[in-house]
């Protein structure tokens, strides 16, 4: 069955936590109000879909004029390596228009995968770290 992407579809929080869990993305699963939060807040979000179960996302905060943050890049571990993340991302930029930057933290098991993408590595970037997890 070929994988159908959608843009800003609803999608239950457990489901996105279970994809988030599998893909062995870090994120703060274990509080499903905060990851709640954060797709509510989201302005983009591009998934992919195998029939009905979700195998990939990609939740995105934007202006889609000037830049756009891709903040959680994440492919159901059975699902990897198959050109889903990099169609995800790709939908993303289509999205956003070509006047947005699209930037990103990788995270380390990911910097090798991004140039392959075709991104641009940044020596100029700064971070404000969270102060708690
Ligand atoms: C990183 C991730 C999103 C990549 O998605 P994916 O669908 O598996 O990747 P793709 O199939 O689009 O890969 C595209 C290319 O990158 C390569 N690649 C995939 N994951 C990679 C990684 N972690 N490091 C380096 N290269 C990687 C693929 O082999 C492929 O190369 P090719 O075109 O030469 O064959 C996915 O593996 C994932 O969810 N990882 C865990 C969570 C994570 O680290 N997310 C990123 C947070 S910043």
């Amino acid at each position: 069955m070929p994988i159908i992407y959608a843009i800003n579809k609803i999608i239950p929080i457990d489901t996105i936590i279970e994809v988030f869990d599998s893909s062995g993305i870090n994120r703060p699963t274990g509080d499903m109000k905060r990851i709640e939060s954060m797709f509510k807040a989201a302005d983009l979000t591009v998934s992919a879909w195998d029939g009905d179960q979700l195998v990939g996302i990609a939740r995105s905060l934007t202006d889609f004029c000037y830049c756009c943050y891709l903040s959680d890049l994440a492919v159901r571990k059975e699902y990897q390596h198959e050109g889903i993340g990099k169609e995800l991302v790709r939908r993303t930029r289509l999205e956003i228009g070509p006047q947005s930057m699209l930037l990103l933290l990788a995270a380390p098991s990911a910097v090798a995968y991004y140039p392959k993408l075709g991104m641009e590595k940044m020596d100029r970037a700064f971070i404000f770290n969270r102060e708690t997890d």
